[in-house]
Formats: structure tokens, sequence, C-alpha cells
């Protein structure tokens, strides 16, 4: 998708996965320095840092011109490493490489014969889903799946709480559009009270939710169109992280009647939106954006595995603030605050049925202003 993306600076190579013969691993890759001389390169596993050999790598400069960087090596034996250690569980493996005042986090699931291996006992893991599931919805495979679930998981609970509406209020919520479960992994570490349901028209992606994150939630397959396979007012709290980012129109309409019918009244949908002002689009989209408020990109590159209708969309403030009160009381929009750059847009389900029926009978075209 048309984000600015950071420069990768420090890079460990794939794959991001320890097997049943990785007990002594090898961590190959590179980072941006200040000093040759003095690289500075750390790598921590779990918290415990591990010697580090480096030397100049000037290839990296064909690559991304204008960088000084360094190799990185390190060989490292876990049970050594981790003689006496008591895993926290779900165990992840996190590698952490920082460079001066670069730091970037590397995530490694780690085999059952693995983890029985190096610990001596059988032990609790987190699944990552595999490399094409998680590209499909982030874009990339680079050992990051669970710190950017975490995250969008953190700025979930910080705009629920700045809204008035903590997440720790809410029993019964709703991930529309998980996907393989890269945010919802993370909320139930922070709610484990809360029944959690996800739902998504991706199906493989909800097959591997359902065979590896049975402990975590329900998980459900949902139709491009309504209705969602959830009864009236089930939801104290909807989540749903790039979806309206990716719908046409018409469809946006269907999903936010379907959301409102199965929110109770009083509840929370917290969604995301891109601003067209904020990214590189081509001038025709860009300028339909800024001056219908919405534009739907139909030829912005299709996602393998995904249906053709799911590429890019735009929203303005103004347009999300005059059409989506339609159906909900925008509570508040944000700028770049959910998700990298997205912007987050909190509403709540009136408690009675104020507004709804305008949302249902207006013009559904292009509007005259954003
Ligand atoms: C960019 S991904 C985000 C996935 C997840 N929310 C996350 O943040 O990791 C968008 C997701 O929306 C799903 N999706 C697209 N249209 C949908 C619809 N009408 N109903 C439910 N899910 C939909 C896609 O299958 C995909 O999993």
């Amino acid at each position: 998708m048309a984000v600015r993306h950071e420069r990768v600076l420090i890079s460990l190579d794939p794959p991001y996965r320890l097997g049943d013969q990785d007990t002594t691993f090898n961590f190959i890759g590179w980072a941006e320095v200040d000093d040759l001389d003095d690289p500075g390169i750390r790598l921590t596993l779990n918290g415990v840092e591990v010697p580090v050999r480096s030397q100049p790598a000037p290839h990296v400069a064909d690559v991304f011109p204008g960088i000084t960087a360094a190799t990185i090596f390190a060989r490292v034996d876990f049970p050594a490493l981790f003689r006496g250690v008591t895993p926290e569980e779900p165990f992840l493996l996190n590698a952490v490489v920082t460079s001066g005042a670069r730091t970037r986090p590397f995530e490694y699931e780690v085999s059952e014969a693995w983890a029985q291996a190096v610990f001596g006992r059988p032990v609790r893991r987190k699944r990552t889903p595999p490399e094409h599931l998680q590209i499909r919805v982030t874009g990339a495979a680079a050992g990051q799946f669970h710190v950017t679930g975490r995250k969008v998981a953190e700025q979930i609970a910080a705009i629920l709480e700045r809204g008035g509406a903590p997440l720790q209020q809410h029993r019964k919520i709703l991930d529309f559009g998980c996907g393989p479960g890269r945010v919802i992994s993370s909320i139930k570490e922070m709610h484990p009270d809360a029944e959690l349901f996800g739902s998504d028209i991706d199906g493989e992606a909800i097959g591997w939710a359902r065979a590896n994150l049975q402990d975590i939630g329900d998980f459900r397959v949902n139709g491009p169109n309504p209705p969602l396979p959830f009864a009236d007012e089930s939801f104290d709290l909807i989540y749903s992280i790039s979806i309206f980012t990716h719908l046409p129109e018409d469809m946006q309409h269907g999903m936010l009647a379907e959301l409102r019918r199965i929110l109770k009244p009083g509840g929370v949908l917290l969604t995301t939106k891109l601003n067209p002002e904020a990214y590189e689009l081509p001038d025709d989209v860009r300028a339909k954006g800024l001056n219908d408020g919405f534009v739907y990109w139909g030829d912005a590159d299709a996602t393998e595995g995904l249906p053709g209708f799911y590429r890019l969309a735009y929203h303005t403030e103004s347009y999300v603030r005059r059409v989506w009160a339609d159906y909900f009381d925008v509570l508040h929009v944000g700028s770049h605050d959910l998700n990298n750059t997205q912007d987050a847009v909190l509403m709540r389900r009136p408690k009675s049925g104020r507004g709804f029926l305008g949302g249902l009978f207006k013009a559904r075209g292009p509007k005259a202003s954003a």
C-alpha cells in the first residue's frame, strides 16, 4: 500500500522460525552504524545479551546509498544461553538489535521440539502465521508480526481510555477484519477476562486462527456484505483495523449499518481511515479524495489471496464526521495515531435509534464537499 515506509536500517536475515535442528543458530545481518571502528552493535535474546562480531559491510551502500553499515554475526547455543532461565509463556524468541540510537526487534517462533530441547520440558509457544498470511495483512513478513500487533493493541487501549471508554470496561469484543489474529492476541494479553471474537472474509486466515489461537477467541468467516454471523446487540466494543481503508463506498455503508446492528446501544466502534492528503497518490485520485471527501482507488495494487474489491480507500475527517455520523456518534478522529500511519475513528452507537434511518435512506453518491 502507498504508505511511506521507514528505511530499513537494521536487518537480521530470515527465516524467523527456529526448527528442531536449530538449538544452535547463526544470526546474520547488518546494521547502519555511526563509526566503523567502533560499530557498537548489541544483540539481546529475551533480555540476555550475546556477543556479536561485526566488520564493515560496504555492499549495503549499493542498495541504500550513503549508509555506513557493518555486518552482524552471532552464533548462539540456546541450551547454554538459557540454562536456569524460566521461559515466559507463551514463549516467543525476541531478538533486539541496537546500534547507536537505532533499535529493531525481530521475533522467532520456535517449534515444540526446539522448546523441549532448550528448556528440558514442554513449553507453551506463541504462534505466528505462515509468511504469506502475514504479508497479506501487513505487506511484510520481517519478524515483527507480534510486536506490531502489540503496538496497535496499546494504541487501541490509549484511544479508548482518552475517549472515556477504557478497554477493561468492555466484556464482549469483536475484532472485525481480524486476519490471522495479529492484534487480538495482544488484546487477550491486556484484557484476559474479555470474551473475544474475530471475523474476516479470508477463510484461510480464519482457518489458521481457529487451529492455532483457540485459547484466544472464537473466529468466524463472514461474507463481504452483510449479514455478519452475529446476533443483534452482541458486542460492547468492535475494533476494525485497516478495513474501511480498503472497501468501496457502498460496501462501507452496508458494513457500518451492520456493525451498528451487532453493537449494543451505547457500544463503541473503533476503526481506521487514510487521509488522502497524507499519501502519494495519482493526481486524479487525490483530487477526488480532497474534493468529495472520499475516494476508492480501484486501480491500486490487488492483494494476493483477497477479492478484487479489496483495494485502497481514503476519507477526509469532515467526510467521516458528516457521513458516518448517520450511523454513529463520532467521538474522535485522529491523525496517524493508529496502525502505523492510519487515522483512528472512534464512534459510539447512540443509546436511542437517532440518526439510523437517515443513514439508510441518504443518497450514496459522492458528496458535494469534503
Ligand atoms: C490490512 S488487513 C488487516 C488485518 C488485521 N485487522 C490487522 O490489523 O492485522 C485487512 C483485513 O480486512 C479483511 N477484510 C476485507 N474486507 C472485509 C469484510 N468485508 N469483512 C471482513 N473482513 C474484511 C481482509 O481479509 C484482511 O484480513
